[in-house]
């Protein structure tokens, strides 16, 4: 039972400490380390640049490149958390495979898990082939040749082009025929994260709507056995593979729901420890696809702050730390990504009192030190009586809200 080797909470920055080490500290991370440091929890935040959003309500934050095996295992060796969690993808999971076997911290929700997600390849297998989830018709290709035989071979138009480690929706490219090939190949060369030249090609799935079935792994009584809890799903719309707006709860034919969550459920636990994952699916009528998954709060999620009894993030908290969780839903809820908008090295943010004059919204300002037109640099969120008027009141704020660079 892995949370029974877990401290109990204690003074942060005393002997009586239980230490948790963030791997990336951006908005998300930011929104776990409050729920963490309001339970007490002493908490050092990492990123690869200084002042990340999360690194700023911190205990102690360092620098480091995360895919630097090295740099990892000193850092760990250092600082000696009880728990390590990975807020993004680009880690190196295996130091954290190593650090895991060696007993030196547990890895949120495995190192395994990390591993397996980090890489589109290894989920995918890991869904379709041992699984026997349904997905999209895939293939993996490592030249432009082999990406037109895949094509060829089955996949056929329209087809989705992706780095097999990207995120983000970056060098990610849809095709619709033979033309676009070559230029979606050269694409996701330049936009995967690591100089990888493998590339997944997936049949487009023609859905009716997408959601993110938010899953707990948790105990399910006080140092019980871990149990699996859904939260409603989260309806959102994304462009150029970056979300732009989410809701809960989306509205699904009891089959679908059903469907949705026993993927969810048996994708969740083959990954296995504790926490929050972001089941990502399609859905037409009544039928589902897997389609990826995060095992750590979800960005769509981010409309559970201002939704559910427990946010995504205080539910991480709580399953990483060994305690109950609730995943009801209080109110509907929508959110609205607010963009930087411009280069800027720093902005002023305009017309945030209008803003917030809408009934029943909030507002998160991420704090990050650099603007670019095309970075989430805020959220707005609203709730209302049902998604349409919490949608109506997200865009609103969201659009109030003016970033202007100094
Ligand atoms: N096979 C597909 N069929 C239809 N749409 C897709 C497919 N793959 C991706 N998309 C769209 O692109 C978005 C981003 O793709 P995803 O695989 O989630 O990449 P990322 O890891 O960058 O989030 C999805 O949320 C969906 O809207
Ligand atoms: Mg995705």
């Amino acid at each position: 039972m892995p949370s029974l080797s877990l401290p109990t909470l204690g003074t942060p920055l005393s002997d009586a400490a239980l230490r948790v080490m963030l791997l990336g500290a951006g908005e998300l991370g930011k929104e776990v380390i409050i729920a963490l440091q309001r339970l007490g929890a002493e908490v050092i935040a990492v990123d690869r640049y200084a002042q990340a959003p999360g690194q700023q309500v911190a205990h102690r934050a360092h620098v480091i490149d995360m895919t630097d095996a090295d740099a990892l295992r000193r850092l760990v060796a250092a600082e000696r958390p009880h728990l390590i969690v990975p807020e993004i993808e680009a880690i190196a999971t295996q130091a954290l495979l190593e650090i895991e076997a060696q007993g030196l911290a547990e890895v949120i929700p495995t190192a395994r898990a990390a591993q397996l997600t980090m890489n589109r390849e290894g989920i995918r297998r890991l869904a379709a082939e041992q699984l026997k989830l349904p997905t999209s018709p895939y293939a993996f290709a490592e030249s432009l040749d082999e990406l037109r035989r895949a094509i060829d071979a089955g996949i056929g138009f329209p087809c989705v082009v992706k780095p097999v480690m990207s995120s983000s929706g970056k060098g990610q490219s849809v095709l619709r025929g033979p033309d676009d090939v070559a230029p979606a190949w050269d694409y996701a060369m330049a936009g995967g994260r690591v100089q990888l030249t493998r590339v997944i090609v997936e049949g487009f799935v023609d859905f009716d709507y997408e959601i993110t079935q938010l899953t707990v792994r948790a105990a399910s009584a006080p140092g019980g056995d871990v149990g699996t809890f859904f939260c409603e799903p989260i309806g959102h719309l994304q462009q150029h593979g970056d979300y732009v707006e989410s809701w809960q709860p989306q509205p699904m034919s009891a089959r679908a729901l059903q469907r949705a969550r026993d993927i969810s459920g048996r994708v969740t636990t083959a990954l296995g420890g504790r926490g929050v994952f972001g089941v990502e699916l399609f859905v037409r009528g009544d039928e589902v696809w897997f389609s990826e998954v995060s095992p750590r709060p979800h960005d769509t999620g981010l409309v559970t702050l201002c939704s559910q009894r427990q946010s995504e993030f205080e539910l991480h908290a709580r399953a990483i730390l060994g305690l109950p969780v609730d995943t009801a839903l209080r109110e509907p809820g929508a959110s609205a990504v607010i963009y930087g908008g411009v280069d800027a090295r720093a902005l002023r943010f305009e017309g945030v009192a209008q803003a917030l004059g809408v009934p029943r919204s909030d507002l998160r300002l991420f704090g990050k030190p650099e603007s670019f037109a095309r970075r989430r640099m805020g959220v707005a969120l609203a709730a209302g009586d049902d998604i349409g008027q919490a949608r109506e009141r997200a865009r609103r704020v969201a659009s109030t809200v003016r970033p202007v660079p100094v």
